[in-house]
């Protein structure tokens, strides 16, 4: 942790403190950003794997059965026999819930070291564009994801009225998308939740790449490429989905 305001302005004015400059921390600060890379990549990996999932919606029927309500019961049935009805899902589900709160247990930890560090002095050189919009939004874009993923859970995984539809059945994947994003308000949110995800993954993306040490000059410049490009695939694919729901395209 830098120097704290009170031992800045002592600083400043030529002061002697007999504070030390340094406080040694509960956990490095590279320590939290690196549990923050790591779990939002696990994160990044999920949001594709369930975007290509959920694409399965414009599939067409198998065996007289929507394609999606298939996958769906997939990963419910994945390792049987030797394991479980449900226990690979359910696996999947402890490390996401694990990961998400030791990510906003890490973006707390470092906004309120940054600001601690800094006082009342302002950050000046900001990068400009998206990213910097995306830097400055991490926080707004993180508190609208985890208000999206608890109301989806109850929409579309646990069926809770009222965020469920009135026609929520479990393992009726392809009526209950359909049925949730016959609500033009609830598609809207899912949109602007796509659109939040986006930015919060664009930055997060691009700020792993140099928390994980990447710093060489050529695998930057990929890498910095694809913290946009794979954001903007998720955001088409999932977006579609409410879309080609509320244009009728599927019904
Ligand atoms: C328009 C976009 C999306 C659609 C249409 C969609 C659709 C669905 C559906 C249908 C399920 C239930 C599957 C089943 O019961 O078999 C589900 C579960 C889930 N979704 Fe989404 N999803 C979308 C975006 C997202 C995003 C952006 C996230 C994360 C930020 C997310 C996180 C989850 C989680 C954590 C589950 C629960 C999986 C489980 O525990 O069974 N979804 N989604």
């Amino acid at each position: 942790m830098t120097v704290k305001y009170d031992d800045r302005d002592a600083i400043a004015h030529g002061k002697i403190t007999e504070k030390p400059l340094r406080e040694r921390p509960g956990y490095p600060t590279w320590a939290v950003k690196l549990t923050m890379a790591i779990t939002g990549l696990i994160f990044a990996g999920f949001v594709v794997v369930h975007m290509v999932g959920n694409l399965k919606i414009f599939l067409p029927d198998h065996d007289g059965r929507p394609a999606i309500d298939e996958y769906g019961e997939f990963f419910r049935t994945v390792g049987e026999p030797v394991m479980p009805y449900g226990s690979v899902l359910w696996i999947l589900r402890i490390i996401l819930l694990v990961g998400i709160i030791l990510h906003i247990w890490g973006a707390f930890t470092i906004v309120g070291r940054a600001h601690q560090s800094r006082g009342k002095f302002r950050r000046t050189n900001k990068m400009g564009g998206l990213q910097s919009f995306a830097t400055q939004t991490m926080i707004v874009t993180g508190i609208v994801l985890l208000a999206f993923i608890i109301f989806h859970l109850l929409d579309l995984t646990i069926g809770v009225q009222p965020a469920a539809s009135s026609a929520f059945e479990h393992g009726e994947v392809y009526a209950n998308v359909v049925a949730t994003f016959s609500r033009p308000a609830v598609a809207i949110f899912y949109i602007i939740a796509q659109l939040c995800l986006f930015l919060h993954l664009t930055h997060g993306m691009w700020v792993a790449v140099s928390d994980l040490g990447i710093v060489g000059k050529r695998w930057r410049a990929v890498l910095s490429f694809i913290a946009y490009l794979v954001p903007a695939i998720v955001l088409i694919g999932n977006v579609l989905i409410p879309v080609a729901v509320l244009a009728g395209w599927i019904s």
